[in-house]
């Protein structure tokens, strides 16, 4: 049996190269990008060159977002027309708007999103073109879609009047009012902001490498979308975030944390919202995200889910800190989005919203330079096997 984790040397290729194996591409060096970078070992994330705390205290998700689509930082002038661009483009087609309002209440909203992103790409007046315009046009127009279609969704399964979007508020809170139907005060819209620009860009993480996969065949972009969308959903990637409140549910008291946890370690479940394939010290967004769960806790005077959640990152740290193991991203951000008002089903969309940028950075970057992905399996099976028709089978 091959080892899980350590990069396998298994033959000669073709061309003479050696064939290598890690499972998971752990370690891999798949792409050239100059989008962001982790310090897995320092716990440090730049995008563009600049430090994610920086941008947590002085950007916003607009800039953030022009800096990663474009590479630097934009102008006043640039940022202004962007930011004009993002608000036009926020209104999805009356087709896909009836269509999302006439879903059946119960599928997950990740699967509605999915459904939304492909249909909404029918009626893509920049469908067909290839140019770097047309294809910004198309990538913007997807993530000022998102929000759009998560809060009508939400609103249509709850009963509620289709909320349309503000073109006087910034993205964040654009979609805090068109999900509750008011203006979020200016402080949680700005944590809003910031859990947004937190969540923008991460590297080859799943749903990234899912979407240039699909554009590295020269697909259209609402296709590499819908990929990354799928792939985000897993409770291994995005999906690890709804699922740490339903931990504190079953958990209920901080008292009984370390129980739970030991039970867990010790039944080898994984503890949702800790670990990283990168990170092997405490995830830079997550510290940032912990200091306003902590600053919402006691605004609202809630503590019970932070002290629940510190309890638990005390007792990891504790017991398989020094196997790298710390909170990740997922593991504060939902206590934070509860504070706003957020239902815990779309913890995992409101990532997409955000990181859908990162997505479209990557794939922009990949086509510049394109060549199509495809790597090999190590065949495993028998060299030769006799085939036996089906009357002489047993
Ligand atoms: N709880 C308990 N043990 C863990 C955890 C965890 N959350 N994560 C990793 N481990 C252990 C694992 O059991 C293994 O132990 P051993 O070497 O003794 O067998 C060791 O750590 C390495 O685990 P791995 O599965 O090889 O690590 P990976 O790099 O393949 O997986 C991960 C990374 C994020 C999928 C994993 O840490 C995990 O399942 N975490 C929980 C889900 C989660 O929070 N996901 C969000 C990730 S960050 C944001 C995002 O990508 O969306």
């Amino acid at each position: 049996m091959h080892s899980n984790k350590e990069m396998v040397k298994m033959g000669v290729l073709e061309t003479g190269g050696v064939i290598q194996y890690s499972k998971g591409l752990e370690g891999v060096i798949a792409a050239l990008s100059s989008i962001s970078a982790i310090d897995g070992a320092q716990g440090k994330l730049i995008y563009r060159g600049i430090p994610i705390e920086m941008l947590a205290k002085y950007s916003t998700y607009e800039e953030t977002a022009y800096l990663l689509l474009y590479g630097e930082l934009p102008t006043k002038n640039a940022l202004d027309e962007f930011t004009v661009l993002m608000r036009e483009l926020r209104h999805i087609p009356p087709k896909v708007e009836m269509c999302i309002t006439e879903l059946p209440p119960n599928p997950h909203p990740m699967d509605i999103l999915k459904v939304a992103v492909a249909h909404s790409g029918l009626y893509d007046p920049d469908q067909y073109r290839c140019c770097r315009e047309g294809v910004m046009r198309k990538v913007i127009r997807i993530i000022a879609q998102i929000p759009t279609m998560i809060a009508y969704y939400h609103r249509a399964r709850t009963g509620q009047e289709i909320v349309p979007p503000n073109p006087e508020l910034g993205h964040a809170a654009n979609f805090l009012y068109m999900l509750h139907g008011k203006e979020p005060d200016e402080e949680e819209a700005r944590i809003f902001d910031i859990a947004m620009i937190l969540h923008a860009e991460h590297g080859l993480n799943a749903s990234t490498f899912a979407a240039m996969v699909t554009a590295s065949t020269l697909s259209d972009i609402n296709s590499a979308i819908v990929s990354a969308i799928g792939t985000l959903k897993g409770p291994l990637h995005g999906g690890a975030n709804e699922r740490v409140l339903k931990m504190l549910d079953e958990i209920g008291t901080p008292d009984r944390a370390e129980e739970y946890v030991l039970n867990a370690l010790k039944e080898k479940r994984r503890i949702m919202g800790f670990g990283h394939r990168v990170y092997k010290t405490y995830d830079p967004r997550a510290r940032i995200l912990k200091e306003y769960a902590e600053y919402l806790s006691k605004k609202y005077n809630d503590t019970k889910w932070i002290e629940m959640g510190e309890k638990i990152e005390e007792i990891m740290i504790r017991e398989v800190g020094k196997k790298g193991i710390f909170p990740n991203v997922d593991f504060y951000s939902g206590i934070v989005y509860q504070f706003l008002g957020i239902p815990r089903d779309l913890f995992t969309p409101v990532f997409t919203m955000a990181r859908s940028v990162g997505w479209a950075a990557h794939v922009c970057e990949y086509t510049q330079n394109n060549r199509i992905f495809r790597p090999r399996a190590y065949y495993t099976g028998p060299d030769y096997v006799e085939y036996v028709p089906i009357e002489q089978r047993r």
